[in-house]
């Protein structure tokens, strides 16, 4: 059972998953709809969250997303999901969405995606996080670049609330 102290690397939590386009999950010219990518986005981000922090987790939110090649009927849709970072009480799950072909296996990226999760206890409070070790350059690179993600969204939420008030 993980603990708040248990230091671990992403590779640990990395989850990947696949779905078949069915026609009920696409538009009439036969891509799939992105509410139903980002349900998915959403299944497997939370669960590599929830298997780094051992705990209950929650969305808190979820970067713009921009749909850089469409998905068919008929494609498989491979998920990649990997713990980035990690602050406090909330971690943030980058997911790689590849569309692949049936028959040749050949994968294209599709979409990418950054959530941000937070660790709660039994009565709905934050808890703190695990802390992540990166080893790879990859997890070193993603680290660091989430890192600039976190602040910039702190400021923005900082902004608005200021502006709000
Ligand atoms: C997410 C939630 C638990 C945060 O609670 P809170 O009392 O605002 O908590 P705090 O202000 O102490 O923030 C806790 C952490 O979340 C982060 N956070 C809060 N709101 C955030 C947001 N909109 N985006 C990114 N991170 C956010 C904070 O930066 C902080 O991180 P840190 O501890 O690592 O520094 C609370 O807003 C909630 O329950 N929201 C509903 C979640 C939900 O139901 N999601 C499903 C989709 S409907």
């Amino acid at each position: 059972m993980a603990t708040s102290k248990t230091i671990k690397n992403p590779a640990q939590s990395v989850v990947e998953t696949r779905y078949l386009v069915m026609p009920h999950q696409a538009n009439p010219f036969g891509t799939a709809f992105g509410g139903v990518i980002m349900s998915w986005i959403d299944m497997v981000a939370s669960m590599a969250a929830q298997r780094h922090c051992g705990t209950e987790v929650v969305t808190a939110s979820i970067d713009s997303l921009s749909f850089q090649e469409p998905v068919r009927i008929g494609d498989h849709v491979v998920l990649l999901a990997s713990v980035n970072y990690v602050g406090k009480t909330s971690l943030e799950v980058g997911v790689k969405v590849m569309r692949e072909d049936p028959i040749t296996h050949k994968r294209i990226v599709a979409t990418k995606a950054y959530l941000t999760f937070v660790s709660i206890d039994e009565n709905h409070k934050p808890i703190p996080v695990p802390p992540l070790k990166p080893k790879t350059d990859d997890e070193k690179r993603r680290w660091n670049n989430a890192a600039l993600r976190v602040k910039a969204r702190k400021a923005l939420r900082k902004q608005v609330q200021a502006n709000n008030s």
